[in-house]
């Protein structure tokens, strides 16, 4: 969201970096990181009352989310309602029902889901059950642990009542089938970049919940996990501070605890702008960062967002129809 003060700001770091090439030095990078730290509030300015947002262009996630508060339901049903819809749209291929499959031509899920307590719930490498987010959240509701994983994921939905599918479609199978005439079997990171859905809600209550759920790197190893069910990498929630997910290459967003690190910074005074540039910087600090792409989404307490990508490209959906192109690294620096 760019306003006077976000370019305010965004003019200030390239007059306090006037030679700077995207790309090259990592103390520069460094320093941008801690002129962050004292930059002016760059969120978007939310409005009172329940919030839903999300990673990417989701106007009908986000609108199904919305219902349930418009009804006074929770943030955690909204959430849940919220990213069911990707799940079950065929066309969204880096989510549920549709997903690219991994290397060997199997979809598979994974999903958290945590709420305004603290409670959490995760599903990793399941197979056949469209609804993975539906999934976490009976590991958290009905088990004592947060995860569960492969074939006993898979066990535990059946369990519940969880119908089991065919998740690859005719689309997927046969854009994996021509990936595999060329691409030697060898799984290239972040090839779509990843459209994985993040969702995070307040509801009249003024409680944090999210949500985030997919099909994760397309073509894949088989047995890879990515960062979207891990608690704390592509999502952490706490209803003291604000709740962020993340989106992009999952083993990035696993090494540095992304989602986590977005929500400890606002705990320390960060916007969520800043928190989610902050938290992306510090991966471009740590490595060549020409071909990946990791964004983040973060929401505060009292409503505010942010959002930032290491790429151009990402984008977020606020409420139902408003679609914000995400600030990104490279026209940060350069
Ligand atoms: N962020 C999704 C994944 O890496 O699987």
């Amino acid at each position: 969201m760019v306003n006077r003060r976000h370019f305010l700001t965004i003019s200030s770091l390239v007059g306090f970096l006037p030679s700077l090439s995207f790309g090259h030095s990592r103390s520069t990078i460094a320093n941008a990181s801690s002129s962050l730290k004292d930059a002016e509030t760059v969120a978007g300015v939310p409005p009172i009352g329940p919030v839903v947002i999300s990673t990417w262009k989701q106007p009908k996630a986000n609108a199904a989310a919305q219902a349930v508060l418009d009804q006074g339901g929770r943030a955690l049903d909204a959430v849940e309602a919220g990213v069911r819809i990707p799940e079950a749209d065929p066309d969204d291929m880096s989510v549920g029902y549709g997903g690219r499959p991994d290397r060997d031509g199997h979809v598979t899920l994974d999903a958290c889901i945590m709420d305004e307590k603290g409670n959490a719930g995760s599903v990793t490498f399941l197979e056949h059950i469209m609804h993975a987010i539906s999934v976490a959240r009976a590991v958290m509701e009905k088990t004592p642990h947060v995860m569960l994983s492969g074939e006993g994921a898979f066990t535990f939905a059946l369990s519940q009542g969880f119908k089991k599918e065919n998740l690859l479609t005719k689309k997927a199978e046969k854009e994996w089938r021509e990936w595999l005439k060329t691409a030697k079997y060898k799984p290239i990171a972040n090839i779509e970049r990843h459209d994985t859905i993040g969702m995070l809600a307040i509801d009249g209550q003024g409680n944090i919940s999210g949500a985030c759920t997919t099909s994760g790197l397309a073509y894949k190893m088989r047995g890879r996990v990515g960062d979207s069910p891990i608690i704390g990498a592509g999502l952490f929630v706490d209803n003291e501070i604000g709740g962020a997910c993340a989106t992009g290459l999952g083993e990035l967003v696993m090494r540095t605890c992304g989602s986590f690190l977005v929500v400890e910074l606002m705990r320390q005074g960060r916007t969520p702008q800043q928190a989610c540039e902050e938290a992306a910087l510090r991966i471009i600090k740590k490595q060549e960062f020409k071909d990946i792409q990791v964004g983040f989404l973060a929401v505060n307490k009292q409503g505010e967002h942010g959002a930032f990508s290491i790429q151009p490209g990402f984008s977020y959906t606020l409420s139902q129809n408003k679609q914000t192109q995400v600030t990104d690294a490279r026209s940060y620096l350069k």
